[in-house]
């Protein structure tokens, strides 16, 4: 008999065909009781696992879950990638794969993805909520030997590699919105959040975590409290495997990481007008109470957005402001 976690993992390798188990064929396979199979049925429930139960069918998922496997994801990467990369951890669960990560003293680069995060952060402080199996969470460590001038563009960077992923596998229309949210058609796929541990500028150890909505159920999407998509709905029928995209999305991290240490944002800085969804679009900056309104103007040289207000142009940095389009 599996135990803990472990008869979670194995009921959840049972129900990821998305097809209906009677709760005995379960308890039989797992070798527990058919109490015990309802127990973790709502523990999974709990997580954000959406369960259809039906008397006299049993329990099936909403929809087929392809679980990360890191096997899988690692035969996914590209040999460069995989020279690069020097750990790499998959977990049912875990508080937050970036504090994971950043309290870790393993060697670096590593990545860590989660199916369900109890304690995932967004910027500025807020809460990111990960229902299971829904994302693709994950964080890429890397250690700079010394923090670069421009490094608080790094979020912009690591955005242009998701993205540029993210279309290569199907979804043409990902955009970013600056600093660090990946879009398409005016909602949020994704977020990304860089952190800093250590002492800049000496060494100093750097983790981009990002959250990007797989499959999300319509009423989870809904309340987030902005408009929001998911990937399976922007990709329809040519949806890649998951953990191809999660391989092929890690690569690019891992890629722009090592560029951005040997050349900084310069690198990046005209691929961002191919992805920036702000662009001559009319926005709202706060900050500190205050609210600006302008046209965004792309970004200047250390990845701060311009915006062009009537008092003339203007430019923020990511820390300090939160921005909106105007209808
Ligand atoms: C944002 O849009 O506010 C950024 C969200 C970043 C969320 C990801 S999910 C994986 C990693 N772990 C965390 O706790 N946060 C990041």
């Amino acid at each position: 008999m599996a135990a803990g976690s472990g008869l979670r993992e194995a009921l959840l390798a049972q129900l990821a065909d998305g097809y209906f188990h009677s709760g005995q064929t379960l308890a039989t396979a797992l070798g527990v009781s058919r109490a015990a199979v309802w127990q973790h049925i709502q523990r999974l429930e709990a997580l954000g696992l959406d369960i259809h139960r039906v008397p006299g069918r049993g329990y099936r998922l909403a929809t087929a879950l392809e679980l990360l496997r890191p096997e899988l994801i690692a035969s996914a990467l590209p040999p460069a990638a995989r020279r690069l990369l020097r750990g790499l951890d998959v977990l049912l669960e875990t508080d937050s794969t970036s504090e994971r990560l950043l309290r870790d003293t393993a060697p670096a680069p590593a990545a860590c993805f989660a199916e369900h995060q109890t304690a995932g952060r967004g910027r500025r402080g807020r809460q990111w909520l990960t229902p299971f199996g829904g994302q693709l969470a994950f964080s890429v460590s890397w250690v700079f030997a010394s923090l670069p001038p421009d490094f608080s563009a790094l979020a912009l960077a690591v955005g242009i590699g998701v993205a540029t992923a993210l279309r290569a596998e199907g979804a043409d229309e990902v955009g970013l919105k600056w600093p660090n949210d990946l879009v398409a058609g005016g909602r949020k796929l994704g977020g990304i959040l860089v952190e800093v541990t250590g002492e800049p500028p000496g060494r100093t150890r750097v983790v981009a975590g990002m959250g990007i909505n797989w499959r999300v159920s319509a009423e989870r999407l809904a309340a987030l409290g902005q408009p929001a998509c998911d990937l399976a709905a922007l990709c329809g029928d040519r949806l890649p495997p998951r953990n191809r995209v999660a391989a092929i999305c890690l690569a690019s991290v891992l890629a722009v990481f090592d560029r951005f240490a040997r050349d900084g944002f310069r690198a990046f800085r005209e691929q961002w007008p191919e992805f920036d969804a702000l662009r001559g679009q009319e926005v709202m900056v706060s900050m500190e109470g205050e609210k600006l309104f302008g046209r965004a103007a792309g970004v200047d040289a250390a990845g701060a957005l311009r915006v062009a207000t009537a008092s003339g142009l203007r430019r923020f940095m990511s820390g300090d402001v939160s921005v909106r389009m105007q209808p």
